[in-house]
Formats: C-alpha cells, sequence, structure tokens
C-alpha cells in the first residue's frame, strides 16, 4: 500500500518538474492565478531550504498601477545604454513592463543579523524558492518564465524597488496562462552532469 502510494508521488512529482519548461512572458495572457491560487505559490517559495530560517529571498508583485514606472525605465534605461535605439526599440523595451497578468521581481537578501551564513546559501534558498514558484505554478496549470538583463541590474531599478544595500535583484517572473509555446526542449542526460569521487 505504502510503495503503491509513494510510486503514485513519485509520478507526479516526475511529471511536475518535467513538464515545467520557460514560456516566453509575451506568451503568457490572463488570467493569471487568483488570490488564493497567488498565495499558494507564495507558500511553495516558503518551503525552500532556508539555512538558520531567515527567508534571504523576496518578492515584490509589480501592480498594474506600477507597471508603467517600470515600463519608463526599461525605456530610459535602453535610451542610455543606446543612443541610436530606434523609437520600435524604445517601445519594446517599455513593453516589456506589461507582459503577463503577474509579473514578480525576486531579490536575495544578502544582508541582515545572519552573519554566520554564507552569502552562497542564501542564494541557493533564493533560487530553491524561485523553482519552488515555477512548480507550484505549473501545478497549478500556469506557464512561467524568467527573465533578466542589463536594466535588471542597474541602480535605476534598485531605486525603482527601494532594495535594501544588500539586497540583489535576481530575475523578472512572469506567471499566466499559457497561449503558444514551443514543444519541450531536450534536458540534459543526468550522465553529463554527475561523476564518482
Ligand atoms: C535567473 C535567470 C534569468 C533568466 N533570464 C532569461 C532571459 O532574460 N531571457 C531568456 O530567454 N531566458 C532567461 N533565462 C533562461 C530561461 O528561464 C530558461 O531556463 C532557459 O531558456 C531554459 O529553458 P527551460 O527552463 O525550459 O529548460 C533565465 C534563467 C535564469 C535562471
Amino acid at each position: 500500500m505504502v510503495s503503491k502510494l509513494s510510486d503514485s508521488i513519485s509520478g507526479l512529482a516526475k511529471e511536475l518538474i518535467h513538464s515545467r519548461q520557460h514560456i516566453s512572458p509575451k506568451r503568457l495572457i490572463a488570467p493569471g492565478p487568483d488570490a488564493s491560487q497567488y498565495l499558494e505559490i507564495m507558500n511553495a517559495a516558503g518551503a525552500a531550504p532556508d539555512h538558520g530560517k531567515i527567508t534571504p529571498w523576496h518578492f515584490y508583485e509589480v501592480s498594474k498601477e506600477s507597471r508603467h514606472l517600470l515600463g519608463d525605465l526599461f525605456a530610459d534605461d535602453l535610451i542610455e545604454r543606446d543612443s541610436g535605439a530606434s523609437p520600435t526599440q524604445i517601445e519594446e523595451a517599455r513593453q516589456k513592463a506589461f507582459r503577463g497578468p503577474l509579473l514578480l521581481l525576486a531579490t536575495v537578501k544578502l544582508n541582515g543579523e545572519s552573519g554566520d551564513i554564507p552569502k552562497q546559501e542564501k542564494l541557493i534558498s533564493a533560487g530553491c524558492a524561485i523553482q519552488n514558484v515555477l512548480l507550484m505554478a505549473n501545478a497549478l496549470g500556469f506557464g512561467s518564465g524568467l527573465s533578466s538583463g542589463k536594466t535588471l541590474y542597474s541602480q535605476k531599478m534598485r531605486i525603482l524597488f527601494s532594495l535594501e544595500e544588500l539586497e540583489d535583484p535576481l530575475c523578472f517572473i512572469t506567471i499566466g496562462m499559457i497561449f503558444t509555446h514551443k514543444p519541450n526542449k531536450q534536458r540534459p542526460d543526468a550522465r553529463s552532469y554527475t561523476s564518482i569521487f
């Protein structure tokens, strides 16, 4: 009985983990998670391994009302980096802020009263929290995609989100219904990244 149950749970876990794939934010449309699904997704982040229980990750939801602020930042930063950017490119940069019904900024806090916990561990915790978010979104029937880029790491971004001194942006996470997507890519063979010591 117990082994049957564990077989079906491991089958579900396998299906959940391997069916997750990056979906471009352009292909993620409304509806996004409702309030209870949002909570479910965020609670999944809280189950990440977390040495010292310090919760080094943070997720900022970019609200509908704030998207234009992020859009302006994407556009301004492109103009600053590339004075030859065309109006189309600038508009494309701005539109990135409006893709997908749920847009989150994930950060890691490398500060705090957790002097004993090395920053590598905090970064790993934050990465695990992000993966839990992606997997729970997948379990609830949503697609997800991570995005980054030069603007993400800019000082302007830190100011916009009022990040703390030792808080680093990691990536944006977009979640929504999958409009279209390309079929699953080949995953690396486990033998290519394992060996015996
Ligand atoms: C922190 C982080 C940021 C990423 N940023 C981007 C990005 O800006 N654009 C992009 O196409 N892929 C980005 N990726 C990669 C995709 O999320 C995805 O992992 C990759 O395309 C492989 O696809 P898969 O997740 O379906 O295996 C990022 C991945 C990570 C971990």
